[in-house]
């Protein structure tokens, strides 16, 4: 049997909010305001580049490390690094995820400069980059000056996305209108939807069989449940990582039924129950929505991250939920069949296929949390 989030921590919980009391019920229902913050204070400065950039941090990114740091030295201009400290070794061993990551960033820096009248140019790796892993070279020199051509229904959505980690309405539809829409708004890169029946489920298992291996895999596993935050006071302190607040985590974290050790012993019910979540979300995806690119260099990660995020957006603007479903695309060598499966579904002619995502209908979902963009200056 497969359990949503809501069935597990229901079961995991259930019996823990009576033991947790009445007294408990202020600490419960605590939400991680703090994390939540930069989303309202996006567009509240009068520098154009922290204008912009405000709204920047609030691009996707993989599992929430926020792997952007800017130099503001030089005027007019923001020089943007990735911050090497926040990198996924063990699923995204060549930073490939990051730097899509990166891509998104760029491409919310631009689409915000431009409804403020401001064009961004961007010279990429413009000391050189490594395709194998990143360093202190700039992944980024964006030039700011007057200009850019607006997009204010992209730039409306930037608020309202979230990555949509929730089953969805297996009884609605996506419709093929909506599809080419998404498909539409990729600029740089070839974009692909299917709301095949038969192209669904076998997308389906392969994304939650995808997350069979990962879990099942000890390093990679790890890499995620080191970067669980249980309860607000822990995604205040560190606002990234894997969001786990809300009342029944809260309850989970203060009768010690859910701890990282817990997530990590594989005869638990954590363990086996954050496996079932995640595959029962994968089998309600409705639609998948793909980028590929001809090769895999730094640039065309970039340029998949930029039109993920346009991608992303129209599908907010369209009420459309999306949760990236990255397992099958990870390098990692227990990953490879399931790497050859997807490309061979999604990529028959060749190339690398950057993102894929998930599709459908969800309940609205709390934002992320986020670092303020004052934490990502550095200069
Ligand atoms: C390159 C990339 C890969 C991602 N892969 C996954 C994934 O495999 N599963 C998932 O649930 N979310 C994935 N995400 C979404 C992030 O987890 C999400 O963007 C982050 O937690 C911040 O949340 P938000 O998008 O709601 O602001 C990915 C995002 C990016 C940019």
């Amino acid at each position: 049997m497969s359990l949503t989030r809501r069935q597990t921590l229901a079961i995991l919980g259930g019996g823990a909010i009576v033991a947790a009391g009445t007294g408990a019920g202020a600490v419960i229902t605590r939400q991680p305001g703090g994390a939540r913050a930069p989303w309202a204070a996006a567009g509240g400065y009068d520098e154009p580049r922290m204008r912009a950039l405000s709204h920047a941090i609030l691009a996707p990114n993989p599992h929430n490390r926020q792997p952007w740091l800017v130099d503001l030295g030089t005027p007019g201009e923001v020089t943007l690094y990735a911050d090497t400290q926040r990198l996924l070794p063990h699923t995204d061993p060549h930073a490939r995820q990051i730097v899509v990551g990166l891509g998104c960033f760029l491409e919310t820096l631009r689409v915000a400069a431009a409804e403020d009248g401001h064009d961004v140019t961007f010279d990429l790796f413009p000391e050189g980059g490594n395709p194998d892993r990143l360093d202190a070279r700039p992944v980024a020199r964006c030039t700011f000056a007057p200009g850019g051509t607006a997009e204010p229904d992209l730039f409306a959505a930037i608020p309202h996305r979230r990555s949509t980690k929730e089953p969805y309405d297996t009884a609605r539809p996506v419709p093929s209108d909506a599809l080419a829409a998404l498909t539409a708004a990729a600029r740089h890169n070839q974009a692909a939807a299917t709301a095949d029946p038969d192209r669904v489920a076998a997308l389906r298992d392969l994304t939650a069989d995808a997350f069979s291996v990962e879990f099942a895999t000890d390093r990679t596993y790890r890499e995620s449940v080191d970067l669980f935050r249980i309860g607000a006071a822990e995604v205040n302190a560190n606002p990234d990582g894997i969001d786990l607040s809300g009342p029944l985590f809260e309850t989970l974290r203060l009768t010690r039924l859910f701890t990282r050790d817990k997530a990590l012993d594989r005869d638990g019910m954590s363990y086996a129950r954050g496996l079932d979540m995640v595959r029962a979300n994968a089998m309600t995806g409705m639609a998948y929505v793909w980028l590929t690119t001809p090769g895999n260099t730094r640039a065309e990660q970039i340029a998949a991250g930029r039109d993920w995020m346009r991608v992303n957006l129209v599908a907010t603007a369209l009420g459309l939920a999306v949760q990236p479903m990255s397992q099958a695309l990870q390098e990692f060598p227990e990953m490879a069949d399931h790497y050859a499966r997807a490309h061979a579904a999604l990529a028959p002619r060749g190339g690398t296929v950057q993102m894929l995502g998930r599709l459908g209908y969800g309940p609205r979902v709390p934002v992320s949390p986020r670092w303020p963009v004052e934490a990502k200056v550095i200069g």
